[in-house]
């Protein structure tokens, strides 16, 4: 008995494609790791959730591990809610769904909006996850390209017009990170903002606004498109699993409630109830906004780390964008193939992510790299880069 024989048409297409985390290399013990998009240890607070997971399960005693979970849960629900407010983003409860993680969000947006006939737009080059959920739903997927001011609108707006000349399908959905854009971390310009929501009305589209590293400003936190829209048309998805933890999938899509209920609809269980209070209790016992402050000061300072041994070790070979948030800075190497690059970076010592896994077509990826300073601490990420340019000049 085949199995797969059991499986619909549309899985077994989706399962064709590459399986999700193939851009997740193996990195020998040792290796810096430029690769990795997530917090050093030291920045996730583990003592302060222990204490609160104590503290909750003290207070509340079995009451958050049953179904229904603790009434810190609709605590969590406001604990978000003042968050969005405070960036100019108002949600009543029926307009916000806590899932787990921005991922989660993504896959719940896809699950009710794609099907196979549907068309969604995405940035090129893009978070490789969403690229790997859209995928699961559709194959028609528009790449429009990206710059330093983000999403460049402007060809969106031609390819949405020359489609629309030729009668063919428009997209349903454009996928957009505005802020710190994973990989490149740029921010889209507010001229471009504006321009997006306008032609989400003309050709009439949602706008999934992935704002995962939102709060992660070296700077100004630029407004977002959800503050920015009067008619809608915004899935704003967010998270904590860059300023608290990614482990515990905890993010939330904020939208119209029209479409909530729909989106609640399939989510189900799916997500964590006793997490949730966790988190609800972690957040009554810190200054989140400090931290945060903490966090960005960190992230900028390493983010200056790397730039600087760039522009020591990397000047004469490539160039990147310099980043006002987030994680990531994008490089550009001419003449080289990052893929091809990758076993003797990590030979040598130093991970990145290959630009291929970042693009519909692939192979538009090839001369970039992602480099993440989030993870390595000040001294690897100088001593990373220093043998990244090393492996460069050998391999052109
Ligand atoms: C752009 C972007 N969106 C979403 C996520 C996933 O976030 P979460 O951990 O909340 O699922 C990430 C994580 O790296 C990301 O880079």
């Amino acid at each position: 008995m085949n199995i797969e024989s059991f499986f619909p048409k549309d899985i077994k297409t989706a399962l064709e494609k590459n399986p999700p985390g193939a851009w997740m290399s193996a990195v020998p013990d040792g290796c810096i790791r430029l690769n990795s998009g997530y917090p050093a240890t030291g920045l996730v607070p583990a003592a302060e959730i222990k204490s609160a997971s104590a503290r909750l399960l003290d207070e509340e005693k079995d009451l958050p591990l049953h179904y229904l979970g603790s009434p810190r849960i609709d605590k969590l629900k406001e604990q978000i809610q003042e968050r969005l407010g405070s960036r100019g983003m108002h949600a009543e409860s029926d307009e916000l769904l806590i899932t787990a993680g921005a991922c989660q969000a993504i896959d719940l947006i896809a699950r009710i909006l794609l099907d196979a006939q549907a068309v969604v737009a995405v940035e090129a080059p893009t978070y490789m996850e969403a690229l790997e959920v859209f995928q699961n739903y559709t194959s028609q997927i528009i790449s429009i390209p990206i710059d330093d001011k983000g999403l460049e609108t402007e060809q969106l707006e031609t390819v949405l017009a020359e489609r629309k000349k030729n009668g063919l399908t428009l997209p349903r959905l454009v996928y957009t990170i505005p802020n710190f854009q994973n990989p490149t971390g740029t921010t889209m310009s507010s001229d471009r903002r504006e321009h997006l929501l306008a032609l989400s009305k003309t050709y009439d589209f949602l706008i999934l606004e992935d704002d995962a590293y939102g709060e992660l400003s070296f700077g100004e936190i630029p407004q977002t498109l959800k503050a920015m829209d009067t008619d809608d048309r915004v899935l704003h998805v967010g998270s904590l699993s860059k300023v608290v933890a990614p482990g515990m999938r905890i993010g939330w899509i904020a939208g119209s409630s029209q479409f909530i209920p729909s989106l609640a609809w399939f989510k189900k269980d799916l997500d964590h109830p006793f997490v949730q209070s966790i988190m609800a209790a972690y957040l009554e016992q810190v200054n989140l906004e400090q931290r945060t402050k903490q966090l960005k000061d960190k992230y900028s300072e390493k983010c200056t780390r790397l730039i600087n041994a760039l522009e020591q070790y990397l000047s004469d070979q490539a160039s990147w964008y310099v980043p006002e948030g987030g994680y990531f800075v994008w490089v550009k190497i001419p003449g080289v193939n990052t893929t091809n690059m990758l076993p003797y970076a990590l030979n040598a010592g130093v991970a990145y992510v290959p630009g291929q896994y970042f693009f519909m077509n692939q192979e538009e990826g090839t001369e970039y790299l992602r480099l993440s300073f989030s993870y390595a601490d000040e001294r690897e990420i100088e001593k990373g880069v220093q043998i990244l340019g090393e492996v460069v000049k050998e391999t052109l």
